[in-house]
């Protein structure tokens, strides 16, 4: 059964708590917070303030998404705000090994996150440090994008390479999952799915949240 993560980015933030209540009653497993500094991405999201408040309403774990340059500088306060898991980006980070170290000494899990373009072989010996990796199946910063095909190669390589090592690293995809290719990206060998569109607006969030547990 999938682990469901929905993404905050999508949801209707005049009514961020009655949207988090939604989250915390329905099947989903984490809650995903997207973090941007219109620097490493496009985009401007929110900070840790947010995760803060989505802290309150929930004990589900958040899972902290960092689209930002220079993730170390905000860990121990993204720590301090609630966060459980927090993932920074491979690519924006030339002392990773340094990142997690960080993020695991303040009692989170450690995620890394790899963008389309980088390559799953990338992580082979980061692999040994980390819980989670969250594969971009879309450009990151923005939500509502196309899932990148491609994307269910890449699963398979990395499923691959954490079974052959004997890990138990959770393989989560980020972007553009729907019901409709939630059951193949599961086939091809992902734990967590992360969803903001296709939750937060369909007709009935919990159902579709539902749907995509048992993709
Ligand atoms: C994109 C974010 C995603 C985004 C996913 O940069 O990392 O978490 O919210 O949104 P959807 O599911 O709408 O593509
Ligand atoms: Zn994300």
């Amino acid at each position: 059964m999938a682990i469901v993560a929905p993404s905050l980015l999508a949801a209707n933030f005049l009514r961020l708590e009655d949207e988090c209540k939604m989250v915390d009653e329905s099947e989903g497993d984490w809650f995903h917070l997207d973090i941007m500094d219109g620097r490493f991405v496009p985009n401007i999201s929110f900070g840790p303030m947010i995760v803060e408040f989505v802290r309150k309403t929930t004990k589900k774990p958040c899972d902290v998404h960092l689209m930002i340059l220079d993730p170390g500088h905000y860990a121990e306060e993204l720590k301090n705000a609630g966060a459980d898991h927090l993932s920074v980006h491979f690519e924006a980070c030339p002392h990773l090994h340094r990142n997690i170290e960080q993020i695991k000494s303040l009692g989170m899990k450690a995620g890394v996150a790899i963008n389309p373009h980088t390559l799953v072989a990338e992580l082979s010996d980061v692999l040994y440090e980390i819980d989670i990796v969250c594969m971009m199946s879309v450009n990151p910063g923005f939500g509502g994008q196309k899932f990148i095909p491609h994307t269910l190669e890449k699963i398979k390589q990395l499923r691959k390479m954490i079974d052959e090592k004997g890990l138990k690293v959770q393989i989560e995809i980020d972007g553009g999952v729907t019901l409709k290719n939630a059951a193949s990206i599961m086939e091809a060998g992902a734990d967590v799915l992360v969803a903001g569109n296709a939750v937060f607006k369909s007709a009935d969030p919990k159902a579709t949240i539902h749907q995509l547990k048992n993709s």
